[in-house]
């Protein structure tokens, strides 16, 4: 049987990782500035990641959401501890779209309405409505297709204002990456996250915060969404969760309640999962992550500025984007083959850097340096 060929694959096949480094079949090491995808937090296969999920599989591996599950809770402590988001609720699931999937029906069950206002360039996931609030009609299947989503321009507050005026009473959410990540790194601008606020507020709507990517302290605080000063009322969380064990979840405000049966899962919240989520969140704790994350984040942006070649650096703390100059389109390629370092990119022209937030110091060197040399190598070819 062959695999499904959806993915256009780099001829690499990676066998070992640990830390910011990962080895193919053949023990080259490669250095990772894309965290398989925004998805290493922590660093691949840290040491406590692996005995906290290793302790959780001899105690019990598996039970189903029908009994209590104190793993679970204690999830849910150490989560409203490091996001300060007070008496916040949460339900566990499996990956980001899953998590915005529940996010986007439960505003819908909470307000009765059935409006949902996404944003130009937005990727929220590929199940039923996650993906059609994405904006990428090649991804969106005719069976996705709906009436029910409003596609308003980032970051425009006139339209957000224009549009509420005109069908306040129908939207049911908002939602809306802190820094957009598939799109090529934008950031939502302060002013607009508070008006979704008050426009929420003002009209009865929930706003839903995508933190799949931009979430879990990448950018130097523990949501993108917070450097708006302005709670959101979900929270989708993914990726960085579970440091590459799949896990995601919302974390959902007070006002909105419960009602048994009105979400479910089989495997959202299971043991192993909530233990590796426990670990990451353990680890950016002790080890002072997303403090190193704004700091480090700072200075690579500052570098990549002052670097030849290198033009409209965008981003916050280890969520990079920045483009090349014309004539150097093909950096990532020479980056990967000839200096051995793993980038993530964005079309058309951008590269993204979401390495783990334990990155060091001589390794965000060893890639600048790379950079340095790939850009030279090009150009020498040119002349
Ligand atoms: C902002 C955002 N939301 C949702 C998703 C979907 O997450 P998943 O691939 O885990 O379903 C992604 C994945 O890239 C994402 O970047």
């Amino acid at each position: 049987m062959s695999l499904f060929q959806v993915y256009p694959l780099q001829p690499i096949a990676i066998t070992k990782a640990l830390g910011s480094h990962v080895w193919d079949d053949k023990g080259t090491e490669y250095l990772d500035m894309y965290g398989g995808h925004a998805v290493i937090s922590i660093g691949h296969t840290h040491p406590h990641w692996v005995k906290r999920i290793e302790t959780q599989l001899h105690a019990m591996a598996f039970y189903s959401n029908s009994v209590i599950m104190p793993i679970q809770e204690e999830l849910a402590a150490a989560l409203n501890k490091i996001s300060a988001k007070q008496d916040y609720q949460l339900f566990l699931c499996n990956s980001g779209a899953e998590a915005n999937e529940n996010a986007l029906k439960l505003a819908s069950f909470h307000t009765g309405r059935k409006k949902i206002i996404a944003f130009s360039k937005s990727f929220h996931g590929r199940t039923s409505l996650a993906v059609a609030a994405t904006d990428n009609p090649s991804i969106i299947a005719p069976v996705n297709e709906t009436d029910n989503i409003i596609f308003l321009p980032f970051n425009d507050v006139e339209a957000l204002t224009d549009c509420f005026a005109k069908q306040g009473d129908e939207i049911a959410g908002v939602i809306i990456e802190g820094i957009q990540g598939v799109a090529g790194i934008y950031e939502a601008t302060n002013i607009f996250l508070q008006t979704i606020r008050a426009l929420c507020d003002k009209h009865g709507a929930v706003y839903i915060a995508d933190s799949v990517q931009c979430g879990y302290g990448r950018s130097g605080k523990f949501f993108a969404h917070d450097y708006a000063g302005v709670n959101a009322d979900i929270y989708s969380m993914a990726k960085g969760m579970g440091n590459g064990f799949p896990i995601g979840g919302i974390l959902i405000a007070p006002h909105i309640k419960a009602k048994f049966g009105l979400l479910g899962t089989t495997f959202g919240g299971n043991p192993l999962a909530c233990a590796a989520a426990l670990a990451v969140l353990e680890v950016m704790e002790k080890e002072n992550l997303m403090e190193a994350a704004a700091e480090k984040g700072k200075a690579l942006i500052e570098s990549l500025k002052n670097s030849k070649g290198v033009k409209a650096v965008r981003g916050k703390g280890l969520m990079i984007g920045f483009e090349m100059e014309a004539g150097l389109e093909d950096s990532r390629k020479v980056l990967l083959k000839d200096y051995k370092i793993f980038t993530g990119e964005a079309k058309p022209n951008v590269i993204r850097l979401l390495p783990s937030l334990s990155i060091s110091n001589a390794e965000i060197e060893l890639f600048l340096k790379g950079l340095k040399e790939a850009t030279a190598q090009i150009l020498n070819k040119t002349v």
